[in-house]
């Protein structure tokens, strides 16, 4: 090892929430790089620990207190150590964090560019806090530090914040208006990490379907969610393309056709519902209905038949009758997700919801009505598991199967995990298309590779398959 690397500061961030915190923690540590700090995953070598943090929900909150908690016995250890709070908690609690004495910043998700200099002010003994939001800042120009070990799929975020104004949600407190980024940049990322090995990129923000890119300074035309995704998927047809999240009063027939016209745009839809109930719809400010909801489920299936379509579902929303709720399960038996986030309202201070609506439904009913929901869910997804026994799809395989090591492990286009054997039997002939893009057919299978599988039987969380 040489000099610079022993003698290198070290940073160590958890992350907590979204797939967005996933990518901001990769874009801290970028940041952090160029100022000379090395990543580590061993807290105890950190001249810096972080703790990118999410709102979305109150026992979300509650796990991260717990931890800053513990934080206290790691200063203890160490004085030295810089304890900062980033991300989504810091930019609604700001102050309230630094009561607590073992942290010493506090940042937002607009502020990271300015971590090195408020990293140092911190080691001055000052404490630090920044949470200004922005109305630009999309970090376009940095090269995320990639943290998911596979060296397969990767985020992208292409857009910041959200102009929605669901009346449960914190979001727009805490991650500022939207915002969208150069399409050049997302592109030039994307083949970055395609000729680094890379497979699949997926590409993130609150509500992708709104994504509106005009450059000011040219007069070249004005690039849209569909067409980003086609200049995505054009880059090579052995890079898939995923995106989340979809909102349904935005969704478009031009993004369900753009998606329809390219093997590699995954037949994959998040779109979270919410609530079956347009009672419940109106209150909180999805601004679509049971029935437009339906039709655009139906459109999408029109289009790709066999897209997976998963959901969120909050139960016991303000007010939430048993009618409602019946509302809500008889919407997602008529939809038949392939999978679905579940949640139990939790109020959120400063949002609409809070300021209008009591937070009314016993604790007791929420949990029965989520239970019901997760319950229903569970057979949702054995039954969609189910119809695909029998088919055959092509596989990005993305490691060891977690439940078998003697298997491996990969999506199908439509999200659903697959394990298959680790390699073809000898002497195997097979029948898959050898054209097919990274397509591979015979000896051992390594992560990166597309494979073909039959699929011979299922649980209601993977599908069990065989090599084709
Ligand atoms: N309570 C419960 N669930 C919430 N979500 C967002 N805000 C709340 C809240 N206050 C859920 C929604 C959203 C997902 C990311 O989190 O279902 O789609
Ligand atoms: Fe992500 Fe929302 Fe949690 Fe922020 S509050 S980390 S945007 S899920």
């Amino acid at each position: 090892m040489n000099n610079i690397e022993t003698e290198s500061p070290k940073i160590y961030i958890e992350t907590y929430g979204c797939q967005m915190n996933v990518n901001d923690t990769e874009v801290i540590f970028a940041i952090m790089a160029k100022e000379g700090y090395g990543r580590t995953e061993n807290m105890d070598e950190a001249s810096v620990i972080l703790a990118n943090t999410c709102s979305v929900r109150d026992n979300a909150e509650q796990r991260i207190w717990g931890r800053i908690e513990q934080f206290k016995s790691v200063k203890k250890k160490n004085e030295n150590v810089i304890i900062g709070i980033v991300g989504c908690m810091a930019e609604r609690l700001k102050d309230k964090l630094l009561d607590c004495r073992s942290v010493d910043l506090v940042a937002g998700p607009d502020s990271y560019r300015r971590l090195p200099k408020l990293i140092r002010e911190a080691s001055d003994g000052h404490p630090q806090i920044d949470t200004i939001l922005s109305r630009e800042e999309t970090y376009d120009d940095i090269t995320p530090v990639r943290i998911d070990k596979n060296g397969v799929s990767a985020f992208i975020s292409i857009m910041r914040g959200c102009n929605n104004a669901c009346s449960y949600c914190v979001v727009p407190y805490t991650r500022g208006a939207e915002r969208s980024r150069n399409p050049n940049t997302i592109l030039s990322e994307a083949s970055k990490l395609f000729d680094n090995g890379y497979r699949e990129v997926t590409l993130l923000g609150q509500n992708v379907d709104s994504y509106y890119w005009k450059d000011p300074d040219t007069a070249d035309d004005d690039i849209n969610f569909a067409q980003l995704l086609e200049m995505v998927a054009k880059i090579d047809p052995s890079l898939r393309v995923r995106f989340s999240t979809s909102h349904p009063k935005d969704i478009s027939n031009e993004v369900i056709y753009s998606m329809g016209m390219y093997e590699n745009i995954c037949k994959h839809i998040h779109l979270p519902v919410q609530s079956g109930s347009d009672r419940m719809l109106e209150k909180m400010r999805r601004r679509y209905t049971r029935e437009w909801y339906l039709e655009r489920v139906a459109k999408i299936r029109s289009v790709m038949p066999e897209c997976g379509i998963t959901t969120d579902i909050i139960a016991g929303f303000c007010s939430e009758t048993e009618e409602d709720h019946l509302q809500t399960l008889s919407l997602m038996e008529k939809v038949g997700f392939d999978y679905a986030f579940m949640f139990q309202y939790s109020e959120r201070p400063g949002t609409l919801a809070a300021k209008m609506y009591p937070d009314n439904v016993p604790p007791e009913v929420k949990t029965r009505r989520l239970n019901e929901i997760i319950e229903l869910q569970g057979v949702l997804s054995l039954k969609s598991n189910e119809k695909d026994v029998g088919k055959e799809c092509k596989v990005l395989v993305e490691g060891t199967s977690k439940r078998d090591s003697s298997e491996m492990c990969g999506r199908a286009s439509n999200n659903k995990m697959c394990v298959f054997p680790r390699e073809f039997p000898d002497g195997f002939i097979s029948e898959t298309d050898v054209s097919i893009p990274g397509i591979v057919t015979s000896g051992k299978i390594n992560v990166g590779d597309y494979v073909m599988v039959k699929v011979t039987g299922c649980t209601s969380a993977t599908l069990i398959c065989e090599l084709l």
